[in-house]
């Protein structure tokens, strides 16, 4: 296949500063510089939250929120009522967005929205998705405890985004997808493993939304400023360079496919190796030829004219691909599987580089399930191009970054690193609305995804004053 991607600039800027230690601030409790840095609003009752949400789970002995689950909906709530308690104006929408909205002094104005999701992964950490609507509700109560919420220039809304993960219906971004109009009508009925639909979870939890209505929750760009998130970084960058914020450049585009490969069923027992169609096996390969693709891809792309070296390297450096899911059925150690379901997740800053290494990978499988004597059916479940945040949001969220830097620890004189970000963000589907903008917040060993992850209370602190900072910025 000819290969004509972009190089795209996987550069990172980092810059190395003295770690903040985490009583940098201790003695600072009141003003400095004429701002408050208010820890008891925006460390010790933020990470009080955090722990709290990071109890509402699904599951028994670890933490499992998907899209419209009991343990979502009671998440709703709680955030709802902490974004009451902050003195903000809520609501809940049809696809189980939870919203908490400050008029400010101009409620026609065009609106700042900041959000993040309230859904989890499996076995999730506490803090991906949480931390974002956590410390904005907490800037926006900082306000509110002083009386300034009425003096937002514009009005601000925090968004709980109903589903980030598509763990549940394995496509991503159903809440901040229909706010930025571009969830299709359809999506309504995709299923889950129960045979559930959108539609029927939604219902179950009264709430209505239909083909015919699912445009109404689209928000007119006209009313909408800009879009800023905090997530924590969920990679090592941060820790490293020894600073607890940084800000985004971009996010990677996504590919979610879902590979079925089918073979015969039979007994372990009595056929014969040589007579066998196993799925299982074929499905190995296929997992290890992924790996091989993605590990080297300059092995498996051809060059034209248009492909030149420096771009394949490009992509090769952002390029991730992960099976994460894999279902055999019948599922039993004396049966060879009539069929093996499993899941492909693909990641680059390019999106052209990800459809060449879709196209490859593709055209190999179904070579390799000829051989093997099964058939391999490939299905595109989500699809997400990568988004470059916007330039001039970015550098507002730099500057309130460092002015919360600096407010914790005076010493800090520099500058937030600037990071590109592998993992998706609500941020990608508003992108179709509004300017967006990120800051990422650091988390210990960079682990996420897992039980693991950890953000340190001053960090939890740092997040907040920065949404502080960049809400004061505009007073
Ligand atoms: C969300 O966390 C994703 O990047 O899959
Ligand atoms: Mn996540
Ligand atoms: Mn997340």
């Amino acid at each position: 296949m000819g290969c004509s991607f972009m190089l795209v600039c996987m550069c990172f800027t980092l810059y190395v500063y003295p770690h903040l230690s985490s009583t940098a601030a201790s003695g600072l409790e009141n003003e400095v510089d004429g701002g408050s840095l208010y820890p008891e609003i925006l460390r010790d009752e933020a990470v009080s939250r955090l722990y709290e949400l990071g109890k509402v789970s699904d599951a028994e002995g670890y933490l499992e929120r998907t899209f419209m689950s009991p343990a979502s909906v009671r998440a709703g709530y709680l955030i709802r009522g902490w974004m009451e308690d902050a003195g903000l104006r809520t609501w809940i929408d049809k696809m189980g967005n939870v919203h908490g909205r400050a008029d400010g002094s101009n409620p026609s104005a065009k609106a700042l929205l900041i959000g993040s999701h309230l859904d989890t992964v499996i076995d999730a950490g506490m803090f991906d998705g949480s931390l974002g609507i956590v410390s904005a509700i907490s800037a926006l109560k900082a306000l509110s405890v002083r009386g300034k919420l009425g003096r937002l220039v514009r009005p601000v809304e925090v968004i709980a985004f109903s589903d980030e993960e598509g763990v549940r219906f394995q496509s991503t971004f159903l809440g901040s997808a229909a706010i930025a109009g571009i969830l299709p009508a359809s999506a309504l009925q995709y299923s889950d493993k129960s045979g559930s639909t959108v539609q029927e979870v939604l219902r179950s939890n009264s709430l209505d939304a239909t083909e015919g209505n699912l445009h109404e929750l689209k928000y007119d760009p006209e009313s909408v400023w800009g879009y800023a998130e905090v997530h924590i970084e969920q990679g090592p960058v941060l820790e490293r360079v020894g600073i607890p914020l940084g800000v985004v450049k971009g996010i990677a585009g996504q590919t979610r496919l879902k590979v079925t490969v089918r073979g015969t069923q039979g007994h372990a027992g009595t056929v014969p190796m040589s007579m066998r169609q196993d799925p299982m096996v074929a499905a190995a390969e296929l997992i290890v030829l992924l790996e091989n693709v993605c590990k080297h891809p300059e092995d498996f792309l051809s060059f034209d004219e248009h492909c030149k070296d420096s771009s394949v390297k490009s992509l090769a450096g952002s390029l991730v691909c992960t099976v994460g899911e894999i279902s055999p059925w019948p599922s039993a150690s004396n049966v060879i599987p009539g069929q093996v379901v499993f899941t492909v997740d693909i990641r680059a800053m390019d999106d052209m580089g990800r459809e060449a290494i879709i196209y490859e990978y593709s055209k190999r499988m179904y070579h390799i399930c000829d051989r093997r004597s099964v058939s391999c059916n490939l299905e595109r479940k989500h699809d997400a191009g990568a988004v470059m945040c916007d330039p001039e949001l970015t550098a507002q969220l730099k500057s309130s970054s460092q002015t919360a830097l600096k407010k914790m620890a005076n010493e800090f004189d520099g500058e937030v690193p600037i990071l590109m970000s592998g993992a998706g963000h609500d941020a990608m589907a508003i992108s179709h609305l509004t300017k967006v903008g990120m800051i990422f917040a650091r988390c210990r060993g960079g682990i996420s995804h897992s039980s693991k992850e950890h953000v340190l209370d001053d960090d939890v602190w740092a997040a907040g004053l920065a949404v502080l900072a960049l809400l004061e910025s505009d007073m």
